[in-house]
């Protein structure tokens, strides 16, 4: 794990830096540099089979209250915009040190971004870059290379989304970066994998399409439809966390770092992974839970938009509710299960499907589902979408109210878990941000502020690479760290 402060010498983390690199870093700092064994590793325990383990014995603390799981591991962020802040915004909440390299002066494009207060750091960044710490170099510039060569030296993971070749163009090829640091993994979110548009530039509605989500969302008669949910940004950030998690694990056993590669394409086609199903299901006739079946409409030779058809084998569709005429959101999503069958029948007043034989089988209903959903509607266009609801939920009848941004922003019960969380910023005051998703029970996140522009720099540069008060005012000096008339927000 990445080598500790060393102003923190008690800190526990597995021993890491080489003899010369310790040297070296001694020279810079007064602070004796205290070779860290984990606590359990040289105890083991042993199994019934004999064999020895090296995990140590059960925490003997509270849930909750021995650290973080990533506790011990430390993220040079090179990312900006969205994909590459959410993989490493999630590390940070499970306890990574996450050290964000930004371009002195300008730093992630998303500060200045969809602005809102002036003057003020965007809720596009503050929202993806909580829990870091930010520190401004030039990474062309000779000497800020020579800090981020300090940086790999002293970091586990190297996170990465730029466009394909920008990291090679600085210097940091997978060769250097190895050669520096053996033990790092290079994590990066690209647009398209190896193949013939990997030198592409892509941003979020370009994976969507190209991840084959546009080509199946939306209503058959309409165009391709993007969604807002941001499947290909924070999608593939998420996938990219897993692989670098999946990396450190491994690397706990070979000792070597590896390359980490989430496409956008990619990401997406793993969360349409249904449609593909589909697409090979067409082969053996109709799409029979698509309502387009019930209506008589054929079917091409690709998977069709399904409009709000449900993607898995039980039918649902979205229904209007009491209000619909002036609120845009008094709807609800409706699931016509089939072991609730007799349930739904009861609610809508409509008894007697549960026997009939045009009604009583999934099978039966699969051509009539737009009259069946139509007679529904009928009945929770009488009710509120809680009132339906509450109703429904009573008999176990899956059914989801369509929330607005405004009703999930004032729900209590999101701001209880943590999901949906009040933070308080030096220069734009209180906002909401959406928390870790993830609950750990040992492994409780804090939701902390993201960094403004540079603000750690000097933080970085003395206590984790233990440079001196001369050698980090020579770096300052050199301008690889600010940009020439432009001031960093952050003194
Ligand atoms: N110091 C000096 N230069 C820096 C720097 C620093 N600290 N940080 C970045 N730069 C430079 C890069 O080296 C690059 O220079 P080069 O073109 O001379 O090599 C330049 O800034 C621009 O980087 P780039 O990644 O090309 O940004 P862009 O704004 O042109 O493109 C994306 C943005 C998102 C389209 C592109 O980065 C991309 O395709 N990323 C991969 C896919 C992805 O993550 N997309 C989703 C984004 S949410």
């Amino acid at each position: 794990m990445a080598k500790k402060a060393k102003s923190k010498p008690a800190r526990k983390a597995f021993r890491r830096a080489k003899p010369a690199a310790k040297k070296a870093a001694a020279k810079r700092s007064p602070v004796k540099v205290v070779t860290l064994k984990h606590k359990g590793a040289s105890r083991g325990t042993s199994r019934k089979n004999g064999a020895r383990s090296l995990l140590p014995p059960p925490s003997k603390k509270p849930f909750g209250r021995d650290g973080k799981a990533l506790d011990g591991v430390r993220i040079l962020d090179f990312t900006h915009v969205q994909s590459g802040p959410t993989c490493t915004q999630l590390l940070a909440w499970f306890g990574a040190d996450v050290i964000k390299v930004e371009r002195p002066g300008v730093g992630d494009i998303t500060r200045g971004q969809l602005v809102d207060v002036k003057g003020a750091d965007s809720l596009y960044f503050t929202m993806l870059n909580h829990n870091k710490r930010s520190i401004t170099i030039d990474s062309k510039h000779p000497e800020g290379k020579r800090v981020l060569n300090e940086l790999i030296k002293a970091c586990d993971v190297l996170v990465e989304n730029f466009a394909p070749g920008a990291l090679d163009r600085m210097g940091l090829t997978w060769e250097h970066i190895h050669k520096l640091n053996p033990r790092m993994i290079v994590a990066s979110v690209k647009g398209f994998g190896p193949g013939p548009y990997e030198d592409c530039k892509v941003y979020e509605n370009v994976a969507q399409c190209a991840g084959g989500a546009a080509s199946t969302t939306g209503f058959r008669e309409g165009p391709p439809l993007v969604t807002g949910a941001q499947i290909g940004d924070s999608g593939t950030g998420l996938h990219l966390a897993l692989g670098i998690v999946a990396a450190l694990y491994q690397r706990g056993r070979t000792g070597r770092g590896q390359k980490v590669l989430a496409a956008m394409q990619d990401g997406v086609l793993n969360l349409c992974r249904v449609k593909l199903r589909d697409q090979q299901r067409l082969k053996a006739g109709p799409l029979t839970e698509y309502s387009q079946y019930g209506q008589n409409i054929p079917f091409g030779d690709t998977v069709p938009r399904a409009g709000n058809d449900s993607g898995g084998g039980q039918p649902g569709w979205i229904l209007k509710c009491k209000g619909w005429e002036t609120d845009p959101n008094a709807y609800i999503y409706f699931i016509t299960q089939a072991p609730v069958w007799g349930a739904i029948c009861d609610v809508i007043g409509e008894p007697a499907w549960k026997t009939d034989p045009e009604y009583a089988t999934p099978k039966a209903r699969l051509p009539k589902l737009k009259q069946i959903f139509d007679r529904i509607e009928s009945w929770t266009m009488t009710k509120t979408k809680f009132e339906v609801m509450n109703i429904c939920n009573e008999v176990d009848i899956p059914v989801g109210p369509i929330l607005s941004m405004k009703e999930i922003a004032e729900e209590p019960s999101l701001r209880e878990t943590g999901t949906v969380v009040e933070v308080d910023h030096p220069v734009r005051g209180k906002y909401l941000t959406v928390g870790n998703p993830i609950k750990l029970s040992d492994s409780i996140s804090e939701v902390k502020r993201s960094p403004l522009l540079g603000e750690h720099t000097d933080e970085i540069l003395a206590k984790v690479l233990g440079f001196s008060k001369t050698e980090v005012e020579k770096i300052k000096g050199s301008g690889a760290l600010s940009a020439a008339g432009k001031e960093d927000k952050a003194a």
